[in-house]
């Protein structure tokens, strides 16, 4: 699913804010506030909201991969809460107050760490199994919802329109150019 690398692109900007947070730098409240709202709208409220209606109840039906289920359920709950908590806290004010300033890193921190192992057991064990659960005409079926309904929430070029808007907190960072991120050669 092209939305975890969206998802891949905000866990880069809140890598960006650690590392600017870490380092005394300057970290517009704005670029946090604006990533934390594509992955309260286009990650929580969308894609993982497909996941959890559509994909985890056919695997339960089926009796597979149960445990893993649980556990991507569990995480997406922690997740909003970790995302309750950025928004909160991605403001001037918050991040001039150094309590919690580090509640706001320790919250970016769990994020990417829970993220990166979330959606990579996504793509490599349960996407790949979504065809065990389901049968050719219904996995067709599934597409064309989820497009219906990124459509409906988002309009015709959402998904464009989503990536536009984490390419432009990418670049008020200075971390858009793929080039800076080869090591010399
Ligand atoms: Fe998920
Ligand atoms: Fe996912």
């Amino acid at each position: 699913m092209r939305e975890h690398g969206v998802l891949k692109r905000i866990l880069l900007v809140y890598r960006e804010g650690l590392r600017r947070l870490a380092a005394r730098e300057n970290l517009p409240p704005e670029s946090i506030a604006n990533a934390a709202g594509i992955v309260r709208q286009f990650i929580e409220n969308y894609h993982e909201k497909l996941e959890e209606d559509h994909l985890f109840p056919r695997f339960r039906k089926a009796n597979r991969l149960t445990e893993l289920i649980d556990t991507l359920q569990t995480q997406h709950q922690a997740g909003r809460g970790l995302t309750d908590i950025t928004l909160q806290l991605a403001t001037a004010a918050a991040m001039s107050d150094t309590a919690q300033r580090d509640r706001l890193a320790q919250a970016l921190n769990q994020f990417i760490r829970m993220y990166e192992p979330h959606e990579a057991r996504e793509d490599t064990i349960l996407f790949p199994a979504i065809r065990d659960v389901v049968s050719p005409r219904q996995y067709e079926d599934l597409g064309e919802r989820f497009e219906d309904q990124e459509h409906e929430l988002f309009g015709a070029s959402g998904f464009e329109t989503v990536v536009a808007r984490a390419a432009e907190i990418e670049r008020s960072l200075g971390i858009y150019d793929l080039r800076q991120f080869t090591p010399p050669m």
